[in-house]
């Protein structure tokens, strides 16, 4: 990983226990598996800890790690980390994706309650007009009984709904691998992504970017989305035709809360910086600063398991990559 991230993800705490489960230098950091300085300890490596800034483990990597067993992933997704060759070679791995799920489920949840809240609008207009708000015009503002549509089971959508749950929301899910039993034991109502979208107040996109789901929400569906209905993206900017969802946010008919964008980030002249509706965050939902330690912590508790030969709580197989982030 870029050693950059190192003291974030463990802190002396976890390096401490790290040391007492593995033989492991932890100030040697690997960013080059070609770099001649590290041969001789990755010729004899069998667990890699990696994270963001690893670069890909392909096919003269392969050539460099004949020993490797397993990668413990402090991070999201694997997709591009893991190569073929370790793919054939049965390598065990692990992601923190779960781990990761936890924060940004919660940044959806806040973004959920303040745009049923009306929020973003609410401080635009005390910061001019410095008036409480007309009870006239907070007439269906809120939350009780704001109808959240959720669109992926995945594992941040299920974390999502496990927050908002306790809420007085009425929750809809569309995933085309949920039936309606399974839907319901989370909480949620299962519509197509059409119906959920026309009939939503609040809408959270967290399915993942696979080439079947690039421009999921295209024009004709942007335009499903009733008057006055928010848009909240923490997935991917290539799920969402950009250009569309700017010209809906340029008249004013919806709101968007957005910590994803096509190019991140979006370039200077992008109407997303400014428009009054839109509330634009830099990819902040997953782990960030402290909440990095959660990932660290998920990579040590995967080597315990694995050094106990019991298997993994968050394995990764090659099967899953087709319909996961
Ligand atoms: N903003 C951030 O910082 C941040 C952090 C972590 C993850 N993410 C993004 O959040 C999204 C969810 O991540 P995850 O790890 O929970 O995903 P995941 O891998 O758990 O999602 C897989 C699930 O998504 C569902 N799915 C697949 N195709 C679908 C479709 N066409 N429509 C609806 N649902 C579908 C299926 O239930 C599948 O099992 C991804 O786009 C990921 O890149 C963003």
């Amino acid at each position: 990983m870029d050693p950059v991230h190192l003291p974030r993800l463990f802190p002396p705490r976890l390096l401490d226990r790290l040391r007492e489960v593995a033989a492991i230098d932890t100030d040697r950091c690997v960013q080059d598996f070609a770099d001649p300085q590290y041969r001789a300890l990755l010729a004899d490596t069998e667990v890699l800890i990696t994270g963001w800034g690893c670069p890909p483990l392909d096919e003269a990597a392969a050539t460099v790690l004949p020993r490797l067993r397993a990668v413990l992933h402090a991070a999201g997704s694997v997709r591009w980390l893991i190569g073929d060759a370790f793919w054939d070679r049965g390598l065990i791995v692990s992601s923190a994706a779960q781990a990761n799920a936890l924060p940004v489920a919660e940044y959806t949840m806040a973004a959920i309650v303040f745009a049923a809240k009306d929020a973003f609008a609410a401080r635009e207009r005390y910061s001019t007009t410095h008036l409480h708000q007309d009870p006239d015009e907070t007439a269906g503002v809120g939350t009780y009984g704001r109808r959240v549509g959720v669109i992926g089971a995945s594992r941040v959508g299920r974390r999502l709904l496990e927050l908002l749950r306790p809420l007085d929301l009425e929750l809809s899910i569309s995933d085309p691998y949920l039936d309606p039993a399974q839907a319901a034991a989370l909480g949620a109502r299962l519509l197509e992504l059409d119906e959920l979208l026309a009939t939503s107040d609040i809408i959270t996109l967290h399915a993942p970017d696979l080439p079947e789901t690039r421009h999921l929400l295209d024009r004709r569906r942007l335009g499903l989305i009733p008057d006055g209905a928010t848009f909240v993206n923490t997935a991917r900017g290539a799920l969402v035709d950009e250009q569309a969802l700017t010209d809906e946010l340029e008249s004013g008919r919806i709101n968007a809360i957005l910590d994803v964008t096509t190019a991140e980030p979006p370039p200077p002249d992008s109407p997303l910086y400014r428009l009054p509706n839109v509330f634009l965050t830099p990819h902040i939902a997953g782990s960030l600063g402290n909440e990095l330690i959660r990932l660290g912590e998920n990579s040590v508790e995967e080597l315990d398991r694995y050094r106990a030969g019991t298997p993994l709580i968050h394995q990764v197989r090659r099967e899953d990559l087709a319909r996961t982030a």
